[in-house]
């Protein structure tokens, strides 16, 4: 057990998982049908070929997803969600997912609207330019103090985790972080591709000063960032679009106003900087690798995962040591290994150190060492 010193609690966390969920086979079901009907449109061009469940699998790690719409993204003459338009007098859909895992958060810490100083929405996707989601969800909420929205994308939370902790250590009391993550919604459903990568969620996360008490709590040792600029996962939707003419065409399965990346180059580049990345964080705070308890990765390859989580243990990791999540979420962008450490912590002992760690388009990670209460 190191005696390192606290700068920071995660008093508790929370969960929003939407009600419906899509498998891979109902998944690549709706693709196929949506390629036999493309193909049968577009006879003089190259036909599309088949999506595969068991490649799915195999290449991720993914056998589902939780979805905001099922029917929009299933539907072949759609496939993508479809969202009802609300009004700007009702609570926005973001706002909505991020208050349910926000109350649970609340509740499960014991603590009301007047012992939070600051609101952050840190995820990938922010569903307006302003107000800011975080904003609406303070108000929503009751809260005082002020809030804002980040976005350093499937890193968010990690990088709201140590922003929260800088407002702690200049005289926020408590900050509640939310990630409403819909990445169902800036995903390319005819990419086959991506087209399985991404499922919505929200989470929510208190975090509180190192003397805050509260049983089940988290210390939070260090937290460290690190960003290196990379085109390999990019999504060009922006405010400029109306001004240079740019359209996002539903028809086009490469349109680069939803997400793209390049897998294999994501994956050979971000192994090796997030493993070295975390492991000499934990060296620099004195912690042996046999000394880590738990790793709670972002969740957005299996193999990724297991091979940092072997780099950073210096052995394969079991999924006690590197809880899996992405099977029954996909990848939820920011929210993944906040998931991880919502369902997989309960059973740590007092002492147990682990590491939360987001990483992804930028490139960015973070990496925030806890140790068990
Ligand atoms: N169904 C069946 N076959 C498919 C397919 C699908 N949906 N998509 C691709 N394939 C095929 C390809 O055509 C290719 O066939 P070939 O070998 O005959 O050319 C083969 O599968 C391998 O394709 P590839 O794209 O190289 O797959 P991969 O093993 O790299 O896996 C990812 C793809 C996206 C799952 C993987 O690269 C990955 O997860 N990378 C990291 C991504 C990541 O973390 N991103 C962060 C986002 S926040």
């Amino acid at each position: 057990m190191t005696s390192h010193p606290p700068i920071a609690r995660i008093l508790s966390t929370g969960l929003f998982t939407p009600p419906n969920s899509i498998s891979n086979d109902e998944l690549v079901e709706s693709y196929n049908g949506f390629v036999d009907q493309w193909n049968a449109a577009h006879p003089d061009d190259e036909p599309k070929t088949h999506s595969s469940a068991a490649f799915i699998e195999k290449a991720s790690g993914i056998k589902s997803r939780f979805v905001m719409d099922k029917a929009g993204i299933l539907d072949t003459q759609r496939m993508r969600p479809k969202l009802p338009v609300r009004g700007d007098d009702e609570i926005s859909i973001m706002a909505e997912m991020a208050l349910n895992a926000a109350r649970e958060a609340m509740t499960n810490a014991d603590l009301g609207p007047d012992d939070i100083d600051a609101v952050i929405c840190a995820a990938s996707n922010m569903q307006r330019q302003y107000p800011a989601m975080a904003v609406e969800v303070q108000s929503a909420l009751g809260i005082g103090g002020f809030a804002f929205d980040m976005n350093v994308a499937c890193a968010s939370a990690a990088f709201g985790i140590r922003t929260a902790i800088g407002l702690i250590q200049t005289g926020a009391r408590r900050v509640l972080m939310v990630n409403p993550e819909i990445c169902t919604a800036h995903l390319n459903f005819k990419d086959r591709d991506g087209h399985f990568i991404f499922g919505d969620v929200a989470t929510a996360m208190i975090i509180g000063g190192p003397d805050d008490d509260g049983a089940g709590s988290f210390d939070i040792l260090d937290a460290q960032l690190i960003t290196q600029f990379s085109n390999n996962i990019r999504n060009n939707m922006g405010f400029l679009d109306p001004a240079t003419d740019s359209v996002i065409n539903l028809d086009d399965a490469g349109t680069d106003k939803l997400f793209k990346q390049r897998g294999r180059s994501v994956f050979k580049e971000v192994v090796p900087m997030v493993s070295e990345f975390i492991a000499n964080h934990v060296d620099q705070l004195g912690i042996q690798s046999d000394q880590i308890r738990r790793l709670w990765l972002h969740q957005a390859n299996l193999s990724m995962n297991q091979l940092i989580a072997k780099r950073v243990l210096g052995h394969d990791p079991d999924t006690d040591e590197a809880p899996v999540v992405l099977d029954e979420y996909a990848n939820t962008s920011s929210a993944g290994s906040i998931i991880a450490f919502h369902k997989h912590r309960s059973d740590l002992q007092p002492g147990d150190i682990g590491v939360i760690s987001g990483f992804g388009a930028g490139y960015s990670a973070g990496s925030i060492v806890v140790r068990a209460n």
